[in-house]
């Protein structure tokens, strides 16, 4: 393919390939500008009706625009290939950016928010993503995150002959196909096969919380069965336990995502979006203080407040309410800080650590 041209599309080079066919950088010639395009599968051209079905359905993933969601410029045909063209994105994946121990906080929800207000914004729109994972997230050369594939798992399934696609495997509803590449990120009604809506994404969006925030993925197996049988009956570890210092709250609304049933999950991407901005907005104005524990030492009893403040600690990391803090520090002048343990109602002194 490289070296070629594809209507006015002169391919560059190859970015990558996943679970519906290979990724392309391409210059547009007659635009002047350069494009990503992606080949759909051979079977796909194939056949008329699902052609025109794709296509008219394509428009309406087309038609989806946000900041923070990759535009699709075209669908096209040319030499017995069909394509689709859509924004070139240059600062790499998601994936890339997830080190072994997971990102930062501040990153966490410089990711997290704009992730969480894209897939909404889709859902308003009425199109689920259905393939939400790291590397369906790109940045931008601004370092601004783009959401990739909207909606296209679903498209190419119903588009492809079933029986002969490899990669796909038919759900119980026979118009509801799955990609199989990703079960590491899919949903449990999504694994089974079900009919899905929106709080599908939700689940998936709450798995890729969890992988950035740890670095590690609520759900694993050696095969992709085992993972999806992970998937369906695990209940993972909470991210606090995993990693010290990023709230509890965090961890909170990553299992409200992951609620195996959606009626129990968020319902809405925007409920998502505006939990992680409430909880950042609390952290920044230094209402919520994050605090690694460091040699405790126990003084007695619990202050009244006590019971507020035990709700949001936990070993080793404290969440402590300021409000709590500042009428026990009244009391005791010369501590900076307190705060409370797990074991049954003694408090402990914390120095307070240097300003984050
Ligand atoms: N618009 C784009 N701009 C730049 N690179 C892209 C673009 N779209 C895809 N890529 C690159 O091509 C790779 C393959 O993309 P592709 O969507 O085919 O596979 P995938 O995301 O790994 O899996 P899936 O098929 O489930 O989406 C991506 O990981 C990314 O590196
Ligand atoms: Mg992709």
């Amino acid at each position: 393919m490289i070296g070629k041209t594809l209507a006015h599309y002169e391919i560059l080079e190859k970015l990558g390939s996943g679970g519906m066919g290979d990724v392309y950088k391409a210059r547009d010639t007659k635009l002047g500008r350069e494009v990503a395009l992606k080949v759909l599968p051979e079977e796909f051209s194939k056949d008329d009706e699902r052609r025109k079905r794709f296509m008219r359905e394509a428009q309406a993933i087309a038609a989806l625009k946000h900041p923070n969601i990759v535009t699709i410029h075209s669908v096209e045909e040319a030499d017995g290939v069909s394509f689709i063209t859509m924004e070139y994105v240059e600062g790499g994946t998601l994936t890339a950016r997830i080190p072994g121990g997971g990102v930062t906080l501040d990153e966490f929800f410089a990711y997290a928010i704009p992730l969480a207000d894209a897939i909404s914004s889709a859902h308003d729109q009425g199109i689920s993503h259905r393939d939400l994972k790291p590397a369906n997230v790109m940045f931008d050369r601004d370092g601004r995150l783009k959401v990739l594939d909207f909606g296209l798992a679903k498209l190419i399934a119903q588009s492809v002959n079933l029986d002969t696609a490899p990669t796909i495997v038919q759900g119980s509803d026979t118009a509801v196909g799955q990609i199989m590449g990703t079960a590491a990120y899919m949903s449990p009604e999504q694994a089974e096969g079900k009919e899905i809506d929106g709080r599908s994404d939700i689940f998936s969006l709450g798995i890729v919380l969890y992988e950035m925030a740890t670095g590690e993925r609520p759900f694993k197996g050696d095969t992709q069965i085992s993972t999806i049988s992970s998937i369906l009956k695990d209940t993972p570890k909470h991210i606090s336990e995993i990693k010290r210092e990023i709230p509890r709250h965090v961890g909170r609304i990553v299992n409200r995502c992951l609620e195996k049933n959606p009626d129990k999950r968020f319902q809405s991407a925007k409920d998502v979006r505006n939990d992680l901005e409430g909880l950042k907005k609390e952290i920044d104005s230094g209402e919520l203080s994050v605090e690694m524990e460091s040699g405790p030492s126990i003084i007695g009893a619990p202050p009244s407040g006590a019971a507020a403040a035990s709700e949001t600690s936990t070993p080793g990391l404290r969440v402590v309410r300021r409000s709590c803090i500042r009428s026990r520090s009244m009391r005791l002048p010369q501590l900076k800080q307190i705060t409370y343990s797990r074991e049954p109602w003694s408090s402990i002194i914390l120095p307070l650590p240097a300003a984050r």
